[in-house]
């Protein structure tokens, strides 16, 4: 069985909150909060499957505890090759939809770049927003969720994609 690790920084917990959906609908899977659980990059070495969670703040960046570590790997630059990794987390496609998600966009090209393949790129079609980093072709290159306008979206969307990841993991 693929150990999952679902990693994720959240800093008002709409991410969080994503993350322990995520967990409840992949059997076996482990949550590690970047605050409070996360030691170092060789802890991303564990799993065969990486889920990396991350609100969006400032212009278009990572949340605050995504930071180091995203350093970290940068530098380092651990081989992840063979590790199946998806991206998901909170934006506010209203107030920020001109860096709308764009923390999922920084993330994936880091850890793409370090030899992980990537799963789980989701439709933009329900949303609207002027530009985002995480967009690629028609889609995003992960989920995204928004409290702040379509709350009402968000389980299904995340039960959604965690039916999806197991079709595409197979899981
Ligand atoms: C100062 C500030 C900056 C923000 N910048 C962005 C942004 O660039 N892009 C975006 O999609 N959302 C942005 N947001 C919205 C947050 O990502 C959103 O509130 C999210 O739900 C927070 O999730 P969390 O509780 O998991 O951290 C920003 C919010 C604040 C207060």
């Amino acid at each position: 069985m693929s150990k999952i690790g679902i990693f994720f920084g959240s800093s008002s917990g709409v991410t969080r909150s994503a993350a322990e959906l995520l967990k409840a609908q992949l059997e076996g899977a482990e949550l590690i909060d970047m605050e409070e659980d996360y030691d170092g990059i060789e802890q991303f070495e564990d799993f065969d499957v990486l889920l990396i969670g991350s609100s969006t703040w400032g212009q278009g960046d990572p949340q605050r505890d995504w930071v180091d570590p995203l350093y970290e790997l940068d530098n380092e630059r651990p081989d992840l090759s063979g590790k199946k990794v998806a991206f998901f987390g909170a934006g506010d496609q209203k107030t920020h939809g001109e860096h709308f998600l764009s923390a999922l966009g920084k993330m994936h090209d880091i850890f793409v770049s370090l030899g992980a393949d990537p799963y789980g790129y989701a439709s933009t079609q329900s949303y609207d927003y002027s530009f985002s980093l995480a967009q690629r072709g028609e889609k995003f290159c992960g989920l995204g969720i928004d409290d702040v306008n379509q709350e009402e979206l968000t389980k299904e969307r995340l039960i959604g994609w965690a039916s999806q990841l197991k079709d595409e993991m197979q899981l």
